[in-house]
């Protein structure tokens, strides 16, 4: 490990964090001389945020996998890299030492290339939380491929929308999947999607269930097959550290998902340092992030920060709950984890459960306890503090996104103060601030405003993939001069930041992220809508909900019927995932004169607060407020 990037005391973070503002270039420049290059960059950074352009690292050479794998084979060649939990606990685990996971990253780098897969081409990654998604996502970037990881709990339409958004050659996926006591046909909504697109020249199809497969012959092929005869050495590309490494898709307020773009270099250097410093990893510490790969979080905190840094990293194919909703302490015994990272939306749903479980297993081993995704409650925080830290634990509550690429509010572990729902502090190198309706930066404290950061950092996006503008117009053109993350926070007196939720039309269910147009648009593919609003509202354990207020057509009677359909509809459109809580059916929606949806109306009745509705006079149709009132769910 690389210790030199690890800070160690409070008064030392606040020495580099003053640092790392003042002189951005020399702070990253001496944290990215300690990472393996190919050659050196020529300058450190250049940026504007008005087109936007940034680039860390400029001139720079380097492959990421050099860094998370072929450095560490002399001193932790036999160090455990990766131990994989299976879904059913009374499945074998897998260990792979470092040495190991790199022969089989080469092996399969080896066989992407027999493949015809080259630098640049994009490859789509549909996989269970199997050890061969860490090695794919790994084998891309060693060749220079730019993954597209896609949750294994995406539609059939979903994947398409990402594979030819981003025009793959390939798609790598399973026969199936475990999940808990369900299994899913993987390769079969793989071939539905694939009748929706052109690019894909060849579907690798890795066996976990022993399923009946059918595969389309010159198309489709088994993972191990392809490997069979491949060497387990393979030179890693030479990648510029700007190079695209992967595209990752997310919703935002308009239209369907997006692809944020990460780069090598810059992502490279933030996700070590962010993961080293958060969780204060030491060289034999065991750490485990529940996240899915098929998310941000997986992707800096299970696969590349952990892997640079040279830890050992969990990865758990099953849910919190399977068999029991002991699982996630079971594991925590079983490896003696002494860091875990987990969302809010899974210790609310343990709670609920009692503590009983958690009682059962010794958790001695645990010193840091992060949380992710979400905004987390005093209530959760507590219960985390107390029934799975005994009150000595440090708590991080990690607050980024998928465009941030790397942690950028947080404490780094015990050594900074807590405050039960604040994320706090600032990584080094982050620069944060409050707006104000006008855009105006508010100086004073204990005030709340729109979240937004001054300055780039090496893992910010780049792009959002094949739409510069877009990226621009949802990043950089609210404030100008300043990347807004559609939060809205509040900073108190000691300076620290607490999260309060999205300011904007995007939807957080359990942690994962919906625009309130990407499901509208969703529903509204059903023949029998005529118009739908989607909002958010408060959920006991996941945090936010879905409730859908839709006008059927004249024809529909069978309001039941509908209701099946349009979750059907839902389920094949994006995935079971943003299926609505609640559908109400309304004769027609509040809307201004110029026909705007009046959201603001339907969120507080979907709240249940229907005591202040604000003016609704100058509707175009008052009425209808009342009758969805009246029946609201
Ligand atoms: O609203 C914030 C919330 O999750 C959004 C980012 O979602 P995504 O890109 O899917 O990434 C999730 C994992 C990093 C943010 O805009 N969010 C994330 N972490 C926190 C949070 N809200 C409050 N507290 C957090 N710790």
């Amino acid at each position: 490990m690389n210790n030199s990037l690890q800070i160690r005391t409070f008064e030392e973070y606040q020495e580099k964090y003053k640092r790392s503002i003042e002189h951005p270039e020399l702070f990253w420049g001496e944290i990215a001389e300690t990472f393996k290059w190919q050659r050196k960059w020529d300058k450190v950074l250049e940026w504007n945020f008005s087109e936007p352009k940034v680039e860390w690292f400029i001139g720079g050479k380097l492959n990421i996998t050099e860094n998370a794998l072929d450095r560490h084979l002399a001193t932790r060649g036999n160090k455990t890299a990766l131990i994989w939990e299976p879904n059913d606990p009374k499945d074998d685990t897998v260990r792979l030492t470092y040495r190991e996971l790199y022969e089989k990253v080469c092996q399969f780098s080896n066989a992407l290339k027999k493949q015809g897969v080259v630098k640049g081409d994009r490859v789509c990654i549909y996989l269970p939380m199997v050890p061969e998604l860490m090695i794919a996502v790994l084998a891309c970037a060693r060749i220079g491929a730019v993954h597209s990881v896609i949750f294994a709990g995406f539609s059939a339409v979903s994947i398409a929308d990402r594979v030819n958004d981003a025009e793959a050659k390939v798609i790598i996926t399973s026969d199936g999947l475990n999940r808990g006591a369900k299994q899913v046909p993987l390769k079969r909504i793989v071939d539905e999607a694939l009748e929706l697109c052109t690019s894909i020249e060849h579907v690798i199809v890795y066996n976990c269930l022993n399923w009946p497969t059918e595969m389309k012959e010159g198309r489709d092929l088994w993972w191990n097959d392809i490997i069979a005869d491949e060497s387990t050495e393979c030179q890693a590309e030479m990648m510029d550290a700007e190079d695209m490494l992967f595209i990752l898709y997310t919703s935002g307020s308009t239209g369907k998902p997006k692809g944020v773009v990460h780069t090598c270099g810059g992502y490279m250097v933030y996700t070590a340092y962010s993961f080293q410093n958060v969780f204060q990893y030491e060289e034999n510490d065991i750490y485990w992030c529940t996240a899915d790969i098929g998310w941000v979080t997986g992707h800096s905190y299970i696969v590349y920060g952990p892997l640079i840094t040279g830890a050992t990293t969990v990865m758990f194919e099953g849910i919190p709950t399977y068999p029991d909703a002991g699982r996630f302490w079971q594991i925590i015994d079983k490896y003696g984890v002494n860091q875990f990272l987990t969302a809010p939306t899974a210790i609310r749903s343990l709670m609920a459960f009692g503590e009983e479980h958690v009682m059962s297993y010794d958790l001695h081993s645990l010193k840091v306890l992060g949380s992710v995704g979400e905004p987390i409650n005093e209530e959760a925080w507590n219960w985390y503090y107390v029934h799975v830290g005994k009150e000595r634990c440090a708590i991080v509550d990690t607050f980024w996104q998928t465009e941030t690429g790397g942690v950028m509010l947080s404490g780094l572990g015990n050594l900074s103060p807590m405050k039960p729902t604040f994320a706090g502090y600032p990584l080094p190198g982050i620069h944060p601030c409050l707006l104000d309706q006008e855009g105006k930066e508010i100086e004073e404290s204990d005030t709340e405003g729109y979240l937004c950061f001054k300055a780039p950092w090496p893992s910010i996006l780049r792009t959002t993939y094949g739409d510069h503008e877009r990226c621009r117009l949802t990043y950089f053109a609210y404030y100008d001069g300043y990347y807004f993350t559609g939060d809205g926070a509040r900073r108190d007196a000691d300076g620290m930041y607490r999260l309060i939720g999205r300011v904007d039309d995007v939807i957080n269910v359990s942690g994962h992220r919906f625009g309130t147009a990407e499901i509208e648009n969703a529903i509204n593919t059903n023949s029998k809508v005529i118009e739908s609003a989607v909002v958010g509202y408060p959920h006991p354990i996941k945090g936010q909900s879905i409730y859908a207020y839709i006008i059927l057509d004249d024809a529909t009677s069978d309001s039941q019927l509908a209701r099946a359909e349009i979750i059907e509809t839902v389920a094949s459109e994006i995935g079971k995932i943003a299926i609505p809580e609640k559908i109400q059916f309304v004769s027609g929606l509040p809307k201004t004169r110029s026909g705007k949806i009046m959201r603001r109306i339907l969120r507080k009745i979907a709240e249940g607060d229907v005591s202040n509705l604000g003016d609704t006079s100058t509707l175009l149709d008052p009425l209808v407020v009342e009758e969805i009132v009246k029946n609201a769910l």
